[in-house]
């Protein structure tokens, strides 16, 4: 998830103050069994077109547990495991919080999921989204590091005033990002990995632009908040991504 402004004056300090309790036992059967039915769906539709890491991911955090997942529960798993937590927000956090928490290795996530009218219309990221889509990546030792990273630079970015130079980074890669693995192209973003629609979309669909990722192009490549996108960037692996995402300097993001 990502950006939302708020007037300068009305906002809170830091990032801790955007975060509440999940109250856990507030969710309601219904919520639960919405969150069974759009893993089972996601997880079948899947399959393996998504990066390894990613099922690995979901197997270790235990996201197959039924029901909406406990954020302290899981925190008990993941933080031991790589330094990230998660921590419950009310919905989308201004572009600088959100990079703050990012740089402290704390992800957020909705405290609340879409209603069963609406599975495949969400107005802002929910708990699936946020859980399903961000966290299973976040296991991994390399991919958590360079979340962090991002975190780093979308900091250093908004402070220059260059805040959409790192937006465009994590969209290409964090959210919308694909890889190749074995030399198949597989699903590497969030926003791809928990979007029924979209997932196929992003490997199959014959009118989209699928280009090779590099740090300089996602830079200088828009994306769309509201669509499905008409172009992907393409790693040739998880670790190109994370490698050439590791390297990148606040400044060097500048220049491109
Ligand atoms: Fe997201």
């Amino acid at each position: 998830m990502l950006h939302q402004a708020i007037p300068t004056k009305e906002r809170p300090k830091g990032w801790k103050d955007y975060v509440v309790p999940q109250d856990w036992g507030s969710f309601t059967d219904d919520d639960h069994a919405v969150w069974d039915l759009l893993f089972a769906r996601q997880v079948e539709l899947l399959g393996t077109r998504v990066v390894t890491p990613f099922l690995d991911g979901i197997d270790l955090l235990r996201l197959s547990h039924p029901g909406v997942p406990d954020l302290a529960e899981l925190n008990l798993i993941l933080e031991p495991r790589t330094g990230w937590r998660t921590v419950a927000v009310t919905g989308l956090v201004p572009d600088d919080i959100f990079f703050a928490m990012l740089s402290a290795r704390v992800f957020p996530v909705g405290n609340f999921i879409r209603r069963r009218e609406e599975l495949d219309y969400l107005e802002e990221p929910d708990c699936f989204h946020d859980l399903f889509g961000h966290i299973p990546m976040l296991a991994h030792h390399d991919f958590a590091e360079m979340v962090e990273h991002v975190g780093r630079l979308g900091t250093a970015a908004i402070a220059a005033g260059e805040g959409d130079r790192v937006a465009r980074i994590y969209w290409h890669s964090v959210e919308f990002g694909l890889a190749r693995e074995a030399g198949a192209v597989k699903i590497l973003g969030a926003g791809l990995a928990s979007s029924f629609g979209e997932a196929h979309f992003s490997l199959e669909s014959d009118d989209v632009e699928r280009l090779p990722f590099s740090v300089e192009r996602a830079v200088n490549t828009p994306y769309k908040h509201d669509a499905f996108q008409p172009r992907y960037l393409v790693s040739e692996s998880l670790e190109q991504t994370i490698d050439e995402v590791l390297a990148l300097s606040p400044e060097r993001l500048l220049a491109l």
